[in-house]
Protein backbone atom coordinates (compact mmCIF):
# COMPACT_ATOMS: atom_id res chain seq x y z
CA UNK A 1 0.00 0.00 0.00
CA UNK A 2 1.63 3.64 -0.89
CA UNK A 3 1.84 6.24 1.54
CA UNK A 4 -0.14 8.69 0.39
CA UNK A 5 2.12 11.20 0.35
CA UNK A 6 2.41 15.15 -1.50
CA UNK A 7 4.83 17.55 -3.19
CA UNK A 8 5.19 20.85 -2.20
CA UNK A 9 7.09 21.47 -5.77
CA UNK A 10 7.23 19.76 -9.29
CA UNK A 11 10.26 17.59 -9.20
CA UNK A 12 12.76 16.93 -12.45
CA UNK A 13 14.51 14.09 -12.77
CA UNK A 14 17.69 14.74 -15.30
CA UNK A 15 20.67 13.08 -16.31
CA UNK A 16 21.52 11.11 -20.04
CA UNK A 17 19.76 8.74 -21.69
CA UNK A 18 20.03 5.21 -19.23
CA UNK A 19 19.95 7.25 -16.13
CA UNK A 20 16.97 5.35 -14.97
CA UNK A 21 15.09 8.72 -14.83
CA UNK A 22 11.85 7.27 -15.81
CA UNK A 23 12.44 3.96 -13.59
CA UNK A 24 12.95 6.05 -10.33
CA UNK A 25 10.27 8.34 -10.90
CA UNK A 26 7.62 5.74 -11.35
CA UNK A 27 8.92 3.72 -8.37
CA UNK A 28 8.88 6.67 -6.35
CA UNK A 29 5.21 7.32 -7.45
CA UNK A 30 3.91 3.73 -6.92
CA UNK A 31 5.79 3.71 -3.06
CA UNK A 32 4.45 8.03 -2.49
CA UNK A 33 1.25 7.73 -3.83
CA UNK A 34 1.96 10.68 -5.91
CA UNK A 35 1.59 11.20 -9.72
CA UNK A 36 4.59 11.06 -12.01
CA UNK A 37 4.72 12.01 -16.01
CA UNK A 38 7.13 10.83 -18.33
CA UNK A 39 8.21 13.98 -20.88
CA UNK A 40 9.00 12.09 -23.92
CA UNK A 41 5.35 9.79 -23.63
CA UNK A 42 3.69 12.55 -22.59
CA UNK A 43 4.82 14.65 -26.20
CA UNK A 44 4.57 11.52 -28.13
CA UNK A 45 0.84 11.43 -26.58
CA UNK A 46 0.40 15.20 -27.58
CA UNK A 47 1.91 15.50 -31.07
CA UNK A 48 0.11 11.71 -31.83
CA UNK A 49 3.88 10.80 -32.99
CA UNK A 50 7.21 8.97 -31.39
CA UNK A 51 9.87 11.20 -31.08
CA UNK A 52 11.68 9.62 -33.46
CA UNK A 53 9.36 11.08 -35.86
CA UNK A 54 9.74 14.48 -34.07
CA UNK A 55 13.08 14.87 -34.99
CA UNK A 56 12.53 13.27 -38.54
CA UNK A 57 9.86 15.67 -39.38
CA UNK A 58 11.19 18.78 -37.03
CA UNK A 59 14.53 18.55 -36.70
CA UNK A 60 16.01 18.94 -33.24
CA UNK A 61 15.18 22.47 -33.27
CA UNK A 62 11.47 21.46 -33.82
CA UNK A 63 11.57 19.00 -30.90
CA UNK A 64 13.37 21.56 -28.37
CA UNK A 65 10.68 24.22 -28.77
CA UNK A 66 8.05 21.47 -28.03
CA UNK A 67 10.31 20.50 -25.08
CA UNK A 68 10.11 23.30 -24.15
CA UNK A 69 6.56 24.13 -24.05
CA UNK A 70 5.91 20.55 -22.52
CA UNK A 71 8.33 21.15 -19.36
CA UNK A 72 6.42 24.79 -18.81
CA UNK A 73 3.10 22.95 -18.78
CA UNK A 74 4.01 20.05 -16.25
CA UNK A 75 5.97 22.52 -13.94
CA UNK A 76 2.68 24.74 -13.86
CA UNK A 77 0.67 21.79 -12.48
CA UNK A 78 -1.19 22.94 -9.91
CA UNK A 79 -1.15 19.28 -8.37
CA UNK A 80 2.93 18.73 -8.50
CA UNK A 81 4.40 16.03 -10.12
CA UNK A 82 7.21 13.94 -10.45
CA UNK A 83 8.70 14.47 -13.69
CA UNK A 84 11.28 12.33 -16.19
CA UNK A 85 13.28 14.80 -18.43
CA UNK A 86 14.67 13.43 -21.59
CA UNK A 87 18.27 13.74 -21.23
CA UNK A 88 18.36 16.69 -23.55
CA UNK A 89 16.22 18.98 -21.35
CA UNK A 90 19.47 20.35 -19.97
CA UNK A 91 20.51 22.31 -23.61
CA UNK A 92 17.54 24.74 -24.24
CA UNK A 93 18.66 27.76 -21.65
CA UNK A 94 14.99 28.75 -21.04
CA UNK A 95 14.19 25.03 -19.47
CA UNK A 96 16.91 26.11 -17.08
CA UNK A 97 14.65 28.97 -15.69
CA UNK A 98 11.37 26.57 -15.54
CA UNK A 99 13.81 24.28 -13.36
CA UNK A 100 14.72 27.51 -11.48
CA UNK A 101 11.26 28.87 -10.85
CA UNK A 102 8.88 26.27 -9.99
CA UNK A 103 10.98 23.41 -9.30
CA UNK A 104 13.63 21.01 -7.62
CA UNK A 105 16.26 18.82 -9.60
CA UNK A 106 17.46 15.85 -9.44
CA UNK A 107 20.29 14.88 -11.13
CA UNK A 108 20.84 10.70 -12.11
CA UNK A 109 24.44 10.33 -12.25
CA UNK A 110 25.44 7.97 -14.34
CA UNK A 111 29.02 7.16 -16.93
CA UNK A 112 28.48 7.36 -20.53
CA UNK A 113 29.68 3.54 -20.46
CA UNK A 114 26.80 2.40 -17.94
CA UNK A 115 24.12 4.25 -19.68
CA UNK A 116 25.28 2.74 -23.36
CA UNK A 117 24.88 -0.72 -21.75
CA UNK A 118 21.26 0.04 -19.81
CA UNK A 119 20.03 1.25 -23.39
CA UNK A 120 19.06 -1.41 -25.41
CA UNK A 121 17.63 0.04 -28.98
CA UNK A 122 19.68 3.11 -29.37
CA UNK A 123 18.57 3.57 -32.86
CA UNK A 124 15.40 5.30 -30.97
CA UNK A 125 17.28 7.73 -29.41
CA UNK A 126 19.22 9.65 -31.97
CA UNK A 127 21.67 11.89 -29.88
CA UNK A 128 23.14 9.29 -28.13
CA UNK A 129 26.68 9.48 -26.92
CA UNK A 130 27.27 12.52 -29.35
CA UNK A 131 26.91 15.28 -26.68
CA UNK A 132 27.61 13.41 -23.60
CA UNK A 133 30.74 15.26 -22.68
CA UNK A 134 29.28 18.41 -23.29
CA UNK A 135 26.14 18.11 -21.30
CA UNK A 136 27.56 16.92 -18.09
CA UNK A 137 28.62 20.85 -16.91
CA UNK A 138 24.91 21.61 -17.65
CA UNK A 139 23.23 19.04 -15.89
CA UNK A 140 25.66 20.15 -12.49
CA UNK A 141 24.17 23.50 -13.36
CA UNK A 142 21.05 22.87 -13.12
CA UNK A 143 20.77 20.26 -10.37
CA UNK A 144 19.80 20.67 -6.71
CA UNK A 145 20.72 17.77 -5.76
CA UNK A 146 23.28 14.79 -7.19
CA UNK A 147 22.47 10.85 -6.65
CA UNK A 148 25.26 8.50 -8.25
CA UNK A 149 22.88 5.49 -9.35
CA UNK A 150 26.31 3.52 -9.92
CA UNK A 151 25.85 -0.05 -8.87
CA UNK A 152 22.86 0.88 -7.26
CA UNK A 153 18.81 -1.04 -7.90
CA UNK A 154 15.81 1.27 -8.85
CA UNK A 155 14.22 0.74 -5.78
CA UNK A 156 17.35 1.59 -3.73
CA UNK A 157 18.00 5.00 -5.91
CA UNK A 158 14.15 5.66 -5.10
CA UNK A 159 14.88 5.57 -1.59
CA UNK A 160 17.68 7.74 -1.73
CA UNK A 161 15.82 9.98 -3.26
CA UNK A 162 12.65 9.96 -0.92
CA UNK A 163 14.87 10.64 1.97
CA UNK A 164 16.03 13.55 0.28
CA UNK A 165 13.06 15.15 -0.99
CA UNK A 166 11.42 14.53 2.56
CA UNK A 167 14.29 16.11 4.33
CA UNK A 168 13.87 19.43 1.73
CA UNK A 169 10.60 19.68 2.70
CA UNK A 170 9.26 18.79 -1.05
CA UNK A 171 7.58 15.56 -0.14
CA UNK A 172 5.10 15.44 3.22
CA UNK A 173 2.46 13.38 4.79
CA UNK A 174 -0.42 14.51 2.82
CA UNK A 175 -2.91 16.68 4.65
CA UNK A 176 -5.59 15.44 4.20
C1 LIG B 1 17.19 12.97 -26.04
C2 LIG B 1 16.82 12.04 -25.08
C3 LIG B 1 15.55 11.31 -25.11
C4 LIG B 1 14.51 12.07 -25.94
C5 LIG B 1 15.06 12.47 -27.26
C6 LIG B 1 16.28 13.35 -27.16
C7 LIG B 1 18.49 13.62 -25.94
O1 LIG B 1 15.07 11.11 -23.80
O2 LIG B 1 14.05 13.19 -25.26
O3 LIG B 1 15.36 11.31 -27.99
O4 LIG B 1 18.72 14.64 -26.63
O5 LIG B 1 19.34 13.15 -25.13
P1 LIG B 1 15.58 9.97 -22.75
O6 LIG B 1 16.70 10.53 -21.97
O7 LIG B 1 14.39 9.70 -21.89
O8 LIG B 1 15.97 8.78 -23.55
Amino acid sequence: MAERMELTRPVFFVGFMGAGKTSVARRLARTCGVASVDMDTYIERREGKKVKEIFAEGGEEGFRAIETDVLRELGAKPDPLLISCGGGVVVTPANHDVFREAGFVVYLEVTADEAASRISDTSTRPLFRARCEERLPLYEAVADVRVSTAGKSVPAIAREVQRILEKEGILCPQQR
